[in-house]
């Protein structure tokens, strides 16, 4: 599930027409990389909960025939492959509307219907992008989730300053040896955060957690908070912390973004020289 119905204030005016998830990171959007990051990790159902001005990120994932006729018949085998395979054979895509952007919680919410009770499903916000060369971040999450059985939220640990932009846990190692969450808070600020592990977009919940999401009302900013939901949940259900292994950007801020498309194009062979000898340059003229 990938919750994209929010408003991308913070990057105004680039996201007056154009989606927030559609923001490039060198030449993919947000989105893609998060397809793809639950792709790998086994997901074969995605579902998109959209704003009503947000079409364009369905659109990225629907084939088009008429620029693939283009590319093939320029010969452009490696581009033509590039669209053509960004939603991988076997993977379905849906999509539902959040008409108002009323939290985080409520747009979880709003994919109930694509999701059976009894089953677990993965949540991720892509504007959180995980660069790891091992397993991506929702593997690792699903890895403690067939261990354990239990739901899993992905962590960080944060600098104790900023624990009022995160959701914060208070973990306890519980009998499966892995960090049972004992208690959850939405943005406490420093004196009141019960640790410094902030929540990273990334989540593995139970199905039943619906049901609790139906009942809880506005939480911290005014917003229907998914972090309050789990954290009613699970006094009776399990969920874990699962510190994630490489290096997360916040691509929701300007500053998150820019240090992603550094080091993701870093990754790119044609770029990583060129892009070094830029830096260098610009490094010097600093001084
Ligand atoms: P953010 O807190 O980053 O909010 O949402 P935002 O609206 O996207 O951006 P700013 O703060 O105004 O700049 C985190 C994730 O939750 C989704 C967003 O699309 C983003 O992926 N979200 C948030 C919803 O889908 N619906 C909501 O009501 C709120």
């Amino acid at each position: 599930m990938f919750p994209v119905a929010g408003l991308g204030t913070r990057f105004l005016p680039a996201t007056k027409a154009v989606p927030k998830e559609l923001l490039p990171v060198v030449d993919r959007p947000l989105i893609q990389y998060a397809v793809q990051e639950a792709v790998e990790a086994g997901v074969d159902t995605l579902v998109f909960v959209i704003g009503p001005e947000k079409r364009a990120i369905l659109k990225h994932f629907e084939r088009d025939p008429g620029l693939e006729e283009l590319l093939a018949s320029a010969g452009k085998d490696e581009l033509l492959a590039r669209v053509r395979d960004i939603l991988p054979d076997g993977v379905s895509a849906h999509a539902t509307v959040q008409e108002q952007a009323l939290g985080l919680g409520h747009a979880v919410l709003c994919a109930r219907e694509f999701v059976p009770a009894d089953e677990h499903f993965a949540v991720l916000l892509p504007d959180d992008m995980v660069l790891n060369h091992g397993p991506g971040a929702l593997a690792q999450l699903v890895a403690v989730h067939e261990a354990t059985g239990g739901g899993v939220i992905g962590m960080e640990r944060i600098d104790p300053s900023l624990t009022g932009s995160y959701g914060i846990a208070e973990v306890a190692e519980d009998d499966s040896g892995y960090s049972r969450i004992a208690s959850l808070v939405e943005k406490p600020p420093p004196e009141e955060a019960p640790s410094n592990l902030g929540v990273v977009g990334r989540y593995v919940l139970d199905g039943r957690l619906f049901d609790t999401l139906e009942t809880i009302g506005k939480g911290a900013g005014g917003e229907i908070q998914l972090t309050d939901g789990i954290a009613q949940f699970m006094g009776e259900h399990p969920v874990y912390a699962q510190a994630l292994e490489g290096k997360r950007y916040d691509c929701g801020s300007r500053m998150g973004m820019l240090q992603a498309n550094i080091d993701y194009a870093l990754e790119v062979d044609d770029l990583r020289d060129r892009l070094l000898a830029h830096l260098n340059s610009a490094l010097a003229r600093q001084r």
